[in-house]
């Protein structure tokens, strides 16, 4: 498969190609692509799990909420762009259905793809498609909601650095090494890298003037990123158009992206397969990347929209209905469901809620129609809480079960999210951290 693959390659100069070239015949190769062969393997105790997986069906179910503040009733079109198996989908149309049985018959649910062997579930219309031709093959003027889950971060992305103002980009290949060594000189293949100069490129003209005082910054960017939130936009803004997009996805904001203080250049492979070496053996592997999500809002105003919210994942539930009854016992059953031991099934399911709420790097980002109604996400993050952001996360869960000698009501009735301020039950620091990202939801200003 892999000398296939090599000799498949394009060269724009010889035995080397970008880096998201590469990426992109990994992850996409109509054959052996991991997501377009069906290689992947979504879910909890797969390859990954996303967020709307593993809290399913309740993310569904805030995402309906908010599509609900401005449904209002007649035909509405919800699509979720980059669907991959399509749970997260029905768990929004179940949801929407059900709140407005009156409404159901006008309700559509499109997962839209570009590849086309992951749908698994049933009752939604499957349009195998790339999310840049979104205006063609969506109903138009647009009236609905797009979610996009883990797209932007799927995107074959290229690897860029800054060295004393110079711009460059990697390609690899498997000829003589010239600057990077990307793999063990050890192995059969050695992949080599060379970091090429790149000019005029748009991206890093608009990054130009970030951090301008480090003298080497590494980022990954997609070349497709640009033309799917301007799609996006221009969607969202036609005339007549009534909608919003929600975009989930790991990253920050741009000044977050490019101060990593590492030369680590934000590219990484996910869940079981970290062990595999991407180079060794494309397509059996998930590479990925963090967002720039100030790029993504600002391509979406252009395409017309109006960014009406960017902040922590957590936002998606202000009252806190993950972790009150009926849900929060639904997930703890789940969990048990899943093999855990109900001591242990409570521990996972509150580290998953906690984590859903100030898990580092996940962010929502909203755009709507002009005009639109506040969808109830709140008030937007201040770029300041980035540092906020990624701090560790960690419950001490030892010293939880010690504390009520696995007294499980007592612990339930102690972890209340968003509750009255903990004694000392639990890391004082992480719900510090925790009501400050609340004042910012609810008080502050700011945009990426
Ligand atoms: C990380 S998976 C996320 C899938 C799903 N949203 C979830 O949360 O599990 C990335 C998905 O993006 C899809 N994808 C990548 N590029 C795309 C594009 N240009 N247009 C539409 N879908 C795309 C892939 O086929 C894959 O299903």
């Amino acid at each position: 498969m892999l000398d296939a693959f090599l000799t498949m390659l394009p060269e724009p100069r010889p035995g080397m190609v970008p880096f998201s070239t590469f990426m992109e015949r990994s992850l996409y190769d109509p054959q052996w692509g991991y997501y377009s062969s069906g290689e992947v393997d979504f879910g909890y105790g797969g390859d990954f799990w996303t967020y709307p997986h593993r809290l399913s069906p309740w993310f569904g179910e805030l995402v309906a909420r908010r599509i609900l503040s401005y449904w209002e009733g007649g035909p509405f079109c919800v699509v979720d762009v980059a669907a991959g198996h399509g749970k997260f989908l029905r768990d929004i149309g179940n949801a929407l259905r059900r709140e407005r049985p009156e409404w159901a018959s006008d309700l559509r649910v499109i997962a839209l793809d570009k590849s086309d062997a992951n749908l698994e579930v049933e009752g939604v219309e499957f349009v195998h498609a790339s999310a840049q031709d979104l205006c063609d093959v969506l109903p138009r003027p647009f009236v609905g909601a797009l979610v996009a889950n883990e797209l932007f971060d799927a995107l074959a992305a290229d690897v860029y650095r800054v060295c004393d103002g110079v711009r460059e980009r990697l390609v690899v290949g498997t000829d003589d090494p010239i600057d990077v060594v990307l793999d063990d000189p050890e192995q059969d293949r050695v992949w080599y890298g060379a970091w090429e100069a790149v000019d005029g490129e748009p991206y890093l003209e608009a990054r130009a003037d970030v951090r301008p005082d480090r003298a080497q910054m590494v980022a990954a960017h997609g070349p497709e990123t640009a033309p799917i939130a301007l799609a996006m936009g221009a969607l969202l803004a036609e005339p007549g158009a009534r909608a919003a997009a929600f975009v989930f996805d790991y990253g920050g904001a741009a000044q977050h992206i490019w101060d990593t203080g590492t030369r680590e250049p934000h590219i990484r492979t996910y869940g079981g397969q970290r062990e595999h070496d991407p180079f060794e053996t494309p397509s059996l592997i998930d590479l990925t990347w963090d967002v720039d999500f100030t790029w993504i809002a600002e391509k979406l105003r252009q395409g017309g929209a109006e960014v009406v919210f960017y902040g922590v994942q957590g936002a998606l539930d202000p009252d806190f209905l993950l972790w009150s009854p009926p849900w929060r016992d639904e997930i703890v059953s789940q969990c048990i469901g899943e093999g855990f031991e109900p001591m242990e099934a409570l521990l996972e399911a509150w580290n998953v809620v906690q984590n859903f709420y100030v898990a580092p790097g996940f962010r929502i980002l909203a755009a709507a129609s002009p005009g639109m109604p506040d969808l109830g996400l709140g008030t937007s993050d201040p770029l300041w809480l980035d540092e906020l952001m990624t701090t560790p996360n960690t419950l001490p869960l030892e010293a939880l079960r010690a504390r009520f000698e696995e007294d499980a009501e007592a612990i339930i009735a102690a972890l209340r999210p968003g509750g009255s301020p903990v004694d000392d039950l639990c890391d004082q620091g992480l719900y510090q951290r925790r009501w400050e990202v609340l004042e910012v939801l609810r008080g502050a200003q700011g945009e990426p």
